[in-house]
């Protein structure tokens, strides 16, 4: 196992990725974690992060982690924490290396074979290595940084500057496969598709004859945990999907068809949109919606629960929680905790379950994997990621039941006719939203004065920073024609072309 030491970077989590695609297993631990826990470790990878070395408070490199004698990989601030700790020197640099750059690469040594003299690599820092430490060799350089790699082979420490984890670095994969093979000589442990077989037989074990609850939504997270726990235990699991009327149109009766077929006994649809959109009426300002929108989901399912409960004794409540939303420790991690906490169902106290997660380890491609692996169709693995409140953060202002159907037919064209231009998986999340000002426009010989509908699609890793798709201009004529010509209340159609940051990708 590679563990992945994890002091705030935005990467980290990718660098575990990779690994794991290697085949190897790899886990995120905090810079506090205690060594004597770990177990089975064959290599440490030092991330990046947005601390300086030379600063009081920054995270420091434990004395444990070298203790544990294996072979150690500094990236970037990982780098610069290895050369404090042997006795170098890291100081602010006169020119911040950001973006894409061209490195001078040593190639003598395991790190980098089968690199070539010049290598592509993503850079993203404002310190450097002024000095090596004692006993350590240079083995690369860029433009304003002479010492952006190096490495001492008795004890097994490499150290790069550069992030062999990103896709603009391109040879990083090679950089990690030999750390990985040549360097910590770990074994191949790790083969998602597996998983899936191993997974059940787990939760057949840890459920015995008890019964589960799992609340679905039509989300990816949570139909491959349910169709997890379907192939675990059958009838004595419990699927409630509670409908806020603020899903994509037609959403609500195919998440019950879906799960209806899949042979589900107990699925139990319960359609609370009267209620929801009683309690989001005058209300406009969206963190006040965001809070009615969470706080009801919860009363409702809690009902639901409290039933159930009365007539079959439920001893588990199943949640979705994939792998990134558990771990706490960097600064992107807690970021991406925040943002799902949002839609991750989280029971209150009173309700006495033990909680089960089967996807706890697991990252978002892997559950994809997973789900293939159970047959599950491409169309709900692969589709765009989804919020919790649903539309109503894509409503500016209030949210009516006029406002939502104008919102619902617009966007159901839209994501139609990016599927037919064979653009829907080029493309990380896309949608309509619709901006209730009203303009003057001209239909007919008439005048109109309606609805704005603003058109987003991005790309994107994460979800963290995204960009604005380019879009071809023929398929945004043909979806803005389509959009005002068949969507009553809609006079005009816009594409937004802005970036995140500074935007977000939702408008709410
Ligand atoms: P933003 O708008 O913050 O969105 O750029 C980033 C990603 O998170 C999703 N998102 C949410 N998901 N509950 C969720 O489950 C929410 O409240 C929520 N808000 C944003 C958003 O769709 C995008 O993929």
């Amino acid at each position: 196992m590679i563990a992945v030491v994890d002091y705030g970077s935005q990467y980290s989590h990718l660098i575990a990725r990779r690994i794991r695609s290697l085949g190897v297993a790899s886990e995120i631990i905090s810079p506090q974690k205690n060594t004597l826990e770990l177990k089975n470790i064959e290599g440490i990878i030092l991330s990046g992060g947005p601390s300086s070395v030379y600063k009081n408070r920054s995270p420091r490199l434990s004395d444990s982690l070298l203790k544990l004698n294996v072979p150690i990989l500094g990236i970037c601030y990982g780098m610069q924490l290895l050369a404090e700790y042997f006795g170098g020197r890291v100081a602010k640099s006169k020119s911040r290396e950001y973006g894409k750059e061209t490195i001078f690469v040593n190639q003598g040594n395991d790190l980098f074979k089968g690199l070539s003299k010049r290598e592509t690599v993503w850079l993203s820092h404002g310190d450097k290595v002024e000095k090596l430490p004692k006993e350590f060799r240079s083995i690369s350089s860029s433009r304003s940084c002479p010492i952006a790699g190096f490495f001492n082979r008795n004890k097994n420490i490499y150290a790069v500057q550069f992030h062999p984890e990103v896709v603009h670095t391109e040879n990083g994969q090679t950089v990690l496969k030999n750390f990985v093979f040549k360097i910590c000589r770990a074994k191949k442990s790790w083969n998602v598709k597996d998983q899936a077989t191993k997974i059940i037989k787990d939760l057949r074990e840890e459920i015995g004859s008890e019964k589960v609850l799992i609340g679905v939504s039509g989300g990816v997270d949570s139909l491959v945990a349910a169709n997890l726990l379907h192939r675990a235990i059958g009838n004595k699991l419990y699927a409630v999907f509670i409908d806020h009327g603020l899903l994509r149109k037609d959403e609500a009766e195919e998440v019950e068809v879906f799960y209806k077929k899949g042979g589900f006994k107990h699925f139990l649809k319960v359609d609370a949109s009267k209620l929801f959109l009683k309690k989001l009426k005058g209300v406009t300002d969206p963190e006040g919606k965001r809070k009615i929108i969470g706080y009801t989901f919860i009363k409702v399912f809690e009902d639901v629960a409290k039933t159930l409960g009365k007539k079959d004794k439920i001893a588990f409540f199943a949640q979705g929680t994939i792998y990134p939303d558990r771990i706490e420790s960097g600064a992107s991690s807690k970021q991406a905790a925040k943002i799902k906490s949002h839609h991750n169902l989280v029971l209150p106290k009173k309700l006495k379950f033990q909680v089960i997660e089967p996807l706890a380890d697991f990252y978002k491609d892997e559950v994809r994997e997973i789900g293939e692996r159970l047959r599950l169709p491409k169309e709900s693995l692969f589709r765009h990621p989804f919020p919790g409140p649903g539309l109503a953060v894509r409503i500016l202002g209030e949210v009516s039941p006029n406002r939502l159907e104008i919102l619902q037919e617009a966007d159901a064209i839209y994501i139609e006719e990016l599927k037919r231009a064979k653009l829907y998986d080029k493309i990380w999340q896309a949608f309509a939203a619709l901006v209730p000002v009203k303009s003057v426009g001209v239909m007919g010989d008439s005048r109109t004065y309606q609805y704005m509908i603003s058109l987003r699609a991005v790309t994107s890793v994460d979800g963290m920073t995204a960009d604005w798709f380019k879009m071809p201009l023929d398929v945004l004529e043909r979806v803005s024609s389509r959009i005002v010509n068949e969507v009553k209340g809609v006079n005009r159609v816009v594409y937004d072309i802005t970036q995140k940051p500074p935007a977000t990708i939702e408008y709410e």
